[in-house]
């Protein structure tokens, strides 16, 4: 797990192992869990490990969460792109949710873009890209159907006009958003230079609590090379900010630019 997503256990792994694998081994078939770790280490069983690595991490998320973000989205990204469309006609916003979970950000960045923007969206090419190893989380974010304790902290105004209601307390996001997120399976430890960068915002939030450090660093070199000039990364207010300092200027305590070379 380390090898292949950057991993790490906590200290107590073998009770941490135990509590997460439990469940999912009784309904697997395998004998133990030690018999499900050694078939996921196998060599061509990428599938079954990214099925321990979901059992592991948290794919736990909802909507606005850290609501700062999205308020900075709005009094200080979204007037900075309009400006350049104005100026300029350039009309292209690239934003990336790396380690996106279901979709929750991503699909809440969109709902931000289109309040903030109202009828002008239309004429942006703007779209989010949504990417994560937890295969479950990914085809559930594609789905777009969530119970209500996801959108406990979205403005209320937002519901309305951006969820439906579904049968038993389940809600699905409007298909004007859905449409505006693309998931992708991508795993942040592999070399991410097959992307094109020029991001204007990057989310990487809430995911690096799970790495070492050597990866950590690595990663943030990497998203700091894939931002545009000026663009923005956020990461999760508990994540450790001191390599982001290194690659990007910071601007609040979980905000960071990069500069705009002169
Ligand atoms: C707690 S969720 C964060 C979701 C969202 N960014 C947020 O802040 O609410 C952490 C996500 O990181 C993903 N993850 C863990 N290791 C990863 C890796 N190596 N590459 C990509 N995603 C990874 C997990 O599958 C999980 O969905």
């Amino acid at each position: 797990m380390h090898a292949r997503f950057g991993i790490v256990l906590p200290g107590d792994a073998e009770n941490f192992l135990r509590s997460r694998l439990l469940g999912y081994v009784n309904s697997s078939g395998h004998r133990s869990i030690n018999a499900l770790i050694r078939e996921a280490g196998t060599d061509g069983r990428d599938d079954l490990l990214i099925e321990v690595v979901e059992q592991l991490s948290t794919n736990h998320s909802y909507f606005y969460r850290e609501p700062a973000h999205f308020e900075f989205l709005a009094s200080t990204v979204l007037p900075e792109i309009k400006q350049r469309t104005t100026r300029s006609g350039r009309t292209d916003l690239r934003i990336w949710s790396a380690a996106a979970a279901a979709g929750e950000e991503a699909y809440s960045i969109v709902m931000a873009m289109r309040a903030y923007f109202g009828k002008q969206y239309e004429d942006l090419d703007a779209g989010v890209l949504a990417t994560d190893i937890a295969v479950r989380a990914l085809r559930r974010g594609a789905a777009g159907e969530f119970k209500s304790d996801a959108f406990r902290y979205m403005p209320a105004d937002w519901r309305s006009r951006f969820l439906e209601p579904l049968d038993g307390g389940r809600y699905r996001v409007v298909k004007s958003v859905r449409d505006d997120v693309m998931f992708r399976w991508l795993n942040l430890v592999d070399p991410l230079d097959f992307l094109r960068g020029g991001f204007h915002v990057i989310f990487c939030r809430n995911v690096m609590i799970y790495f070492d450090d050597d990866t950590r660093r690595k990663l943030i070199r990497n998203l700091a090379e894939l931002l545009a000039p000026g663009g923005y990364l956020f990461i999760g207010h508990t994540d450790n900010p001191d390599h982001t300092r290194e690659y990007l200027e910071q601007l609040q305590p979980a905000i960071f630019r990069k500069r705009i070379a002169s």
